[in-house]
């Protein structure tokens, strides 16, 4: 039985899960405002037919939609500036984002600060936030970040050479709409990238200092859902129950962390994503096995309940259990064509300063179970290298 201690939740928007629930979108914006601001990806939605056939949905409601369209991978402030753009010149009043973690960060970050006078990059470097922020309705297309319930918007300055967040209250959805039918077109690459981010933000939320009893519940369904279909996701991604399992459980992971935060991936992922230009899933999924071994002695009680509710271990023995959960970790990471070390992806020790002031400024790494100093951070991006 878990214990349960003191517990504080941070806040969450309503949520709406289930296939077939994209159909019911316009009901929801209705209630929220009349012109929506549309902010979508690359076009993946657009070849699929989805984007046609949600817009004119909308539009049979009456309802005046503008289409920001494009936002890229990994999203740079100048992105966040122009949707603001559109956003004001039309007049919406309302932002819908549908797509990855990158979509739904930039939609939340024009929603929050679609009414403030400053420029973007000054809320990056943390100018607080004052005005209202518009509603945010966030719908997922892929099964990764969690976006759909956090109040946190990941950017990029290039003029800073820094990925960072934007953590503010006003960053969260009013609504966030999970429907697992629209992941099931997503790619095997992004499906493995994203899938790797929701699997070690369930992990990592489990492990973070943050952790509580109700997050703990998440994080351990989440884990399991994830463990347990991530592969079936991947070589079969027209497999609508594992599709299920994926969005279920990175919503769940989304919840868990956004109250206890994360680890030492998260705070090494973002310098390291950026420096070597790798996806936040794949940067993520090469730290996790370093980060358990690193963590072991704190949390190996916790890394063997992981390995237990995965059914990788039955090993009554906590080393044991949690040194399976390490090994199976490090095996599916291989298998999705994750870099085993920081060497293959072209890493220097020269760059190591910059990684490790960024990682020591990072929130997750604040969390993390083990406590990090910079000597510890140095002597973990040799092992690594
Ligand atoms: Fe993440």
């Amino acid at each position: 039985m878990l214990s349960i201690d003191q517990f504080k939740l941070a806040p969450m928007p309503e949520i709406v899960f289930g296939n077939g629930t994209i159909a019911n979108l316009a009901d929801y914006v209705a209630g929220l405002g009349e012109c929506p601001l549309l902010v979508v990806g690359r076009g993946s939605l657009r070849r699929s037919g989805q984007l046609d056939e949600i817009i004119s949905n909308l539009a049979a409601s009456d309802l005046q939609v503008t289409v920001f369209e494009g936002v890229e991978p990994e999203p740079i402030l100048s992105t966040v500036e122009q949707g603001r753009q559109v956003l004001r010149e039309n007049n919406c009043d309302v932002v819908i984002a549908i797509g990855g973690g990158s979509v739904m960060d930039v939609g939340k970050a024009i929603a929050a600060l679609a009414h403030e006078p400053g420029r973007i990059p000054e809320y990056h470097r943390g100018r607080e936030i004052t005005a209202e922020p518009l509603p945010i309705i966030a719908v997922p297309t892929t099964s990764g970040t969690g976006s759909e319930v956090t109040p946190v918007s990941v950017l990029t300055d290039p003029e800073r050479s820094l990925k960072a967040s934007i953590h503010d209250d006003r960053l969260l959805p009013r609504l966030a709409l999970v429907d697992p039918q629209l992941t099931l077109t997503l790619p095997p690459r992004a499906t493995a990238d994203a899938g790797l981010d929701a699997f070690v933000q369930a992990l990592e939320s489990y492990t973070s200092t943050g952790a509580n009893f109700l997050t703990d519940l998440w994080a351990m369904e989440a884990i399991q859902r994830l463990g347990s279909s991530l592969r079936q996701a991947y070589y079969h991604g027209d497999d609508l129950k594992a599709r299920e399992n994926m969005s279920l459980g990175s919503l769940l992971a989304g919840m868990a962390l956004a109250s206890a935060r994360l680890g030492l991936v998260h705070g090494l992922a973002h310098p390291i994503g950026y420096a070597y230009d790798l996806a936040h899933g794949h940067a993520c999924g090469m730290l996790m096995p370093y980060v358990m071994k690193y963590n072991m002695e704190v949390s190996q009680t916790k890394y063997a309940t992981a390995a237990r509710v995965l059914g990788i271990s039955d090993a009554s023995d906590d080393g044991a259990a949690a040194q399976a959960l390490h090994d199976w970790v490090s095996e599916l990471t291989e298998e999705l064509g994750v870099s085993a070390s920081l060497g293959e992806v072209g890493a220097s020790e020269d760059d190591f300063d910059q990684i490790i002031a960024a990682a020591m400024k990072s929130g997750s790494t604040a969390h993390n179970s083990r406590p990090v100093t910079e000597a510890d951070l140095r002597e973990f991006l040799q092992e690594m290298l």
